[in-house]
């Protein structure tokens, strides 16, 4: 039984030592705990220069295999430690811990964040009956480089739709309370701005403007705070030349003055030491002093505080209330997960249980339906029952399906492509060069009615410090289509990435369909849009690029003094490239499905409103076909004049909507001065009255627009 249950947070701090307390905000790797440290992390525990004494001062644990082994490092913590404060396990569960679903650019593709916070809560089921009580999700970095290999890890270029997942995953991560056997805090990542990594390298410097930080990049990780998110971990990169890990305007003046959050603030993996790298510390001690005063609490994976924090505050350099507060907050998060009363929370319930189960796995499935994104179909698809299929590609058999950061999940056991298309097959080979398929693979493949091409990026590719510049398809793979093109059959291409890649050369292809990584039930997803039993849905988050050269590009940018207005315009002194169109090979929000939506008769109920009404927006949209389906029908706003320039269009609500066949319904959207209303460079939220437009449509390059007037309220 633990201190706690007899004193308050506040009498147990008073007891601690400095020691103990500074131990509270150091966190290491399980293996310290339980493993012989002279022999066997002899090297390990070297580095850090830590002795058993700190080692069980210890407040928390980065990662941990199984419940056996929480259970072990729990106990043998809890028997050392003198007044039985227990350890908090954090790890990296980012879409599904065994149950994996689809990565996070795919869940963003679904527009359902109902689904993404169903997603997060039955990760949380799983993951926290194997010892773990912090995910180190959701990482809401915004991001506009597909060259940067985490985009694959966050929610795209939107800040609206970033910060609507992003604060449904909160929500399903914690259930019914911190407190349930069941939940797990949730630590928003990266504060703030690493997804802005100047040329998509990862880890690089970041340069925003005070405007782009306050309006685009820094909501997303306020939706998620104010969701309930409990930690908030730091990013690799500087803000201003300082790096995030000790950035006292990010940790202090936003943090703690702005947003009055009391989140338990984390570096990043060794971030903290890394400021000596930066440039910005000479050595460990001042590494420690400019953590704490600036606003760090736990040091993740480094040692600096365990090793100089409580000299720091012996020698009056370091006010102990900054230790007090930083303790006080680790301690309360521990006791609101409940950990003083259950060290052993989840694990105690019987393992595998809640792991793996069929529920679950239906849950991945359906969650990759939504995922999937139809970015071409010439009516190709859906195929029909009795197709023969000739499959081919590096992804008809491979089953590194599930994606990056899916530590817990299996790559074993789940279905492959081939698998699943067993039954239409005439022929499958999982070659990607093209030189390889032989005269009598040719003959194979003429037997089919459809070539499906299982191509795109091995999942190692995406991911942390895997940044390309070439985001082309690797290897040629997109080569494979002049098999279909010369035989003369049709040609579906079924694409796996972890980012938005460059893709003119399969464009071309009769039906195209990005499936991102889908999770566990990845192929039988996929099969069933490809046969029609589900219509796709999603709509992508994030804008393809026709190439490189054209990154940074995203669909809210400023309109330019000189907007190229498009083919008519012949005007040679104006924003655009001499060798590509301005536009990309596809934009945020687009995405096709086997319905045929068209949209119509866009109104408003008044086009003048004052700041203290609100107006609805409405818009017919027709599904055109014979298949039912679901749409994202996306309201956009435009200021037109402001005392700043004021993006192209912003999106500001969007609904997903179920269409029976040739269903036809009315879409409404209340608009309301919260819409009109954005963020400015001194961090003020204002409007100003004139004129707006307001679009509404299935895309953010095709809507139907509006004229809005925002008039002063009459005094
Ligand atoms: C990543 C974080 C992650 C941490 C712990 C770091 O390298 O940047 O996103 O949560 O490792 O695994």
């Amino acid at each position: 039984m633990s201190e706690k249950n007899d004193l308050s947070l506040k009498e147990l701090l008073d007891k601690l030592t400095i020691k103990e307390k500074v131990g509270q905000l150091l966190q290491i790797a399980p293996f310290l705990f339980i493993k012989d440290l002279k022999v066997e992390v002899a090297g390990h525990v070297r580095n850090l220069k830590l002795d058993e004494e700190k080692i069980f001062c210890a407040g928390s644990v980065l990662g941990i295999g199984s419940p056996k082994e929480m259970i072990a490092v729990q106990k043998k913590y809890l028997a050392k430690s003198r007044h039985k404060i227990p350890l908090l396990f954090m790890a990296d569960v980012i879409h599904g811990y065994k149950s994996i679903f689809p990565v996070p650019i795919a869940l963003a593709s679904s527009f359902n964040p109902k689904m993404a916070e169903i997603t997060a809560r039955i990760s949380a089921v799983e993951a926290s009956s194997c010892g773990i009580n912090v995910t180190f999700s959701p990482m809401v970095d915004l991001s506009r480089d597909p060259r940067w290999g985490r985009v694959m890890e966050g929610f795209g270029e939107d800040p609206y739709l970033i910060s609507k997942m992003g604060k449904a995953m909160v929500k399903g991560y914690m259930g019914d309370g911190l407190d349930k056997s069941n939940s797990l805090a949730s630590c928003v990542k990266h504060f703030a701005g690493y997804g802005a990594a100047i040329a998509g390298r990862d880890y690089n410097t970041v340069d925003l403007s005070r405007l782009a930080l306050y309006s685009e990049y820094l909501p997303p990780y306020k939706a998620a705070i104010d969701a309930g998110a409990r930690l908030i971990m730091t990013a690799f990169n500087t803000i201003d030349g300082v790096p995030s890990t000790v950035n006292s305007f990010l940790l202090r003046t936003i943090l703690r003055d702005k947003w009055h959050c009391n989140a338990v603030t984390i570096s990043d993996f060794d971030s903290l030491r890394q400021i000596i790298t930066h440039g910005v510390a000479k050595d460990t001690e001042e590494v420690a002093y400019k953590g704490i005063t600036n606003g760090l609490d736990i040091e993740m994976a480094s040692s600096t505080y365990a090793n100089h924090l409580e000299d720091l505050i012996n020698r009056s350099l370091v006010d102990i209330k900054l230790l007090d507060e930083a303790v006080l907050r680790i301690l309360d998060l521990k006791k609101d997960l409940g950990l003083f009363d259950n060290p052993y929370k989840g694990v105690d319930e019987i393992e595998d249980n809640n792991i793996l189960t069929k529920d679950n796995l239906n849950k991945t499935l359906e969650t990759a339906y939504e995922s999937m994104v139809l970015l071409e179909n010439d009516g190709v698809l859906p195929l029909n029952k009795n197709v023969k299929i000739a499959l081919i590609g590096p992804y008809a058999t491979s089953r590194s399906i599930i994606g990056p950061w899916s530590w817990h999940g299996s790559r074993d056991t789940h279905k492959c492509l081939e698998e699943v298309l067993r039954d239409n097959l005439v022929f499958c080979k999982d070659e990607e060069d093209v030189s390889k398929y032989t005269e009598s693979d040719l003959e194979k493949i003429k037997q089919a009615d459809v070539v499906i091409l299982a191509i795109g990026e091995p999942d190692w590719l995406s991911g942390e410090a895997h940044s390309r510049t070439d985001i082309t398809i690797p290897n040629n793979q997109d080569r494979l289509l002049t098999i279909s093109k010369e035989l003369g059959i049709p040609s579906v291409v079924l694409l796996f990435n972890g980012r938005p890649l460059i893709i003119d050369s399969i464009k071309s292809s009769n039906a195209l369909l990005e499936c991102w990584f889908l999770g566990s039930e990845s192929s039988t997803a996929i099969k069933d849009v490809l046969f029609g039993k589900i219509n796709p849905s999603g709509k992508l988050p994030m804008t393809f690029p026709r190439s490189v050269g054209q990154i940074p590009i995203y669909y809210n940018h400023l309109n330019t003094g000189r907007p190229y207005l498009g083919e008519n315009d012949h005007n040679q002194y104006v924003s655009k490239y001499l060798d590509s169109p301005n536009t990309p090979l596809y934009s945020f929000g687009y995405g096709l499905s086997y319905c045929k939506f068209e949209y119509s008769n866009l109104q408003l109920t008044k086009n003048t409103m004052n700041p203290k009404e609100s107006i609805t927006a409405s818009v017919e949209v027709k599904n055109n076909s014979d298949y039912a389906g679901y749409e994202v029908v996306q309201l956009y706003i435009k200021d037109h004049f402001a005392r700043i320039s004021r993006p192209v269009k912003e999106l500001k609500n969007f609904k997903k909507i179920h269409f029976l066949a040739n269903e036809k319904k009315i879409i409404d959207f209340i608009i309301s001065i919260k819409d009109l209303t954005y963020i400015t460079e001194t961090d003020n939220e204002v409007y100003d009255s004139g004129s707006f437009s307001v679009m509404i449509g299935g895309s953010s390059d095709h809507t139907l627009i509006k004229d809005l007037e925002l008039v002063k309220e009459l005094s």
